[in-house]
């Protein structure tokens, strides 16, 4: 594989909405893993879990808290839960960071995913209760996210971003 600098590899991924039935194979899907396994986390709490649905069944029963076909016709589907009472709290405000930790673990796997040639998107937009009982989690646990996991059936090639420049993003010394 070519070597790419980081930066190529976040230019190179992109939200990927179909993908090739061909199934992911399992030493791509253990790095993968371990990509997020390895994301840092508020005082290293780790307050995640990664669910790996390869089976049919559930895929299709995942169709019904979001019902697109790209997503649950995909390979795998990764469902990366939190346990927001395992994470870290702030003691000035209480604000509870499993929501970050989770994020950070899903963009960790997702631009590992994207160095291998495998597609991923971001799902956000799922029933929550839904996915809850599909995926058999207990109180306390919820989905931060999802994402299907395969080979992408379209161009990979990198693309113009829409981004907001960064001259609209940086502020200097203060807001404003
Ligand atoms: C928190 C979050 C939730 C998202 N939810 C969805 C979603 O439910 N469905 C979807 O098709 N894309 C979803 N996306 C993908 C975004 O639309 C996408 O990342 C954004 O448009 C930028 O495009 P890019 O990922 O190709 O760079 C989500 C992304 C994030 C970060």
């Amino acid at each position: 594989m070519q070597k790419t600098s980081f930066l190529e590899l976040a230019e190179a991924r992109r939200s990927v909405r179909a993908y090739k039935p061909d199934a992911v194979p399992e030493e791509m899907l253990q790095t993968v893993l371990e990509a997020g396994r390895l994301a840092p986390s508020a005082c290293n709490k780790q307050p995640w879990r990664f669910i790996v649905v390869r089976g049919e069944a559930v895929r299709r029963a995942l169709g019904a808290a979001y019902a697109r076909e790209w997503f649950w016709k995909a390979p795998v589907v990764l469902a990366v839960c939190i346990l927001p009472k395992e994470a870290w709290t702030r003691s000035y405000d209480g604000k509870n960071y499993a929501m970050a930790d989770g994020a950070l673990a899903m963009d960790h796997m997702m631009l590992a995913a994207a160095e291998l040639g495998l597609g991923t998107c971001w799902i956000g937009a799922f029933d929550p209760a839904a996915a809850h009982e599909i995926l058999g989690l207990p109180d306390g646990v919820e989905v931060v996210g999802m994402t299907p996991l395969g080979f992408p059936d379209v161009e990979t090639a990198p693309r113009v971003r829409s981004r907001r420049p960064l001259g609209e993003t940086v502020m200097k010394e203060r807001w404003g």
